[in-house]
């Protein structure tokens, strides 16, 4: 898989350096971002989690095939669009990637230190959470996001979440907003989403997870938020920890009505 990665990325880059030299202005990226999107290679991702998915495997050697994403027992068509939600059975607001984990620890009898030290793909290593977790929400692709908040618990992360994203703090003392505030900012060639108008948050949250052209892999709404965290200059933001399931509420909820369509394309 990763010989195949690394064809795909020289040929996704060579695209979108033909395209810019070919463009001349506008936004080349933009082209090339719209390119892979035809021929999204983050596809192969989501046909290995299915296999995944569908494989005994783990120290209790069982598919992932009974794993309740909240609609019940591998009732997966539509479930994606639901999370974060509350689980009776942990007692917790989970998200995609956290009750993934809990499946995998549950059913399957991996120990959850294990999965969160390869949660992240490395450039020698394909991670199997980010492949499940991408054939798991391409079962709502078509559908549209609805977090629903029943549960004081849902309404609890949402109200964390929020504060989270405005605050600023840290060395840099940044917030989201200080990025994510405003129409038309950028960080070198990156348009940043302006995160307050909901039209763009639909945007963002649409397509996560996400194939990443300058990462040459799939990357989960985890992985982003841990990225931004870095950028912020934070400690290291936990995998599935509560805050990142506090700030995926916020970002969700905000972008209930999006239409999904996994994986993604990003830069
Ligand atoms: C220092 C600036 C900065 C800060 C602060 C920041 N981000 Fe980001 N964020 C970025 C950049 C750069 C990107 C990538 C944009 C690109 O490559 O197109 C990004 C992308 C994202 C995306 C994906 C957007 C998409 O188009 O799909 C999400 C979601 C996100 N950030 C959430 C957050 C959250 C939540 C916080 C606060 C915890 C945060 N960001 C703080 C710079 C920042």
């Amino acid at each position: 898989m990763s010989e195949v990665r690394s064809s795909i990325a020289a040929i996704a880059l060579a695209c979108m350096s033909a395209m810019a030299f070919a463009q001349g202005s506008g936004d080349p990226l933009a082209v090339g971002r719209q390119m892979l999107a035809e021929d999204n290679p983050g596809d192969l991702w989501t046909q290995r989690g299915e296999k995944l998915f569908r494989e005994k495997r783990g120290p209790k050697n069982a598919s992932l095939e009974n794993c309740d994403f909240g609609l019940g027992p591998g009732q997966l068509d539509g479930a994606f669009v639901r999370l974060p939600r509350y689980f009776a059975d942990t007692d917790k607001v989970q998200d995609l990637e956290s009750r993934l984990l809990t499946c995998m620890v549950n059913l399957q009898g991996f120990k959850r230190e294990d999965l969160i030290r390869n949660a992240f793909s490395t450039l020698d290593r394909d991670s199997d959470v980010e492949a499940l977790a991408t054939y798991v929400a391409s079962r709502s692709n078509g559908k549209k996001m609805d977090v629903r908040l029943d549960h004081p618990k849902e309404r609890e992360m949402l109200k964390a979440g929020e504060y989270i994203f405005n605050r600023r703090n840290g060395p840099l003392d940044f917030s989201c907003l200080t990025c994510h505030g405003d129409e038309n900012k950028r960080i070198r060639l990156q348009d940043l989403p302006n995160m307050t108008d909901p039209k763009q948050m639909q945007a963002v949250v649409a397509g996560w997870p996400a194939y990443r052209g300058t990462q040459s892999t799939v990357r989960t709404m985890q992985h982003r938020l841990y990225d931004c965290n870095w950028q912020m200059r934070l400690p290291d933001l936990g995998f599935t920890s509560d805050m990142s399931v506090a700030l995926t509420t916020y970002l969700n909820y905000a972008g209930n009505g999006a239409v999904i369509g996994v994986p993604g394309v990003r830069r």
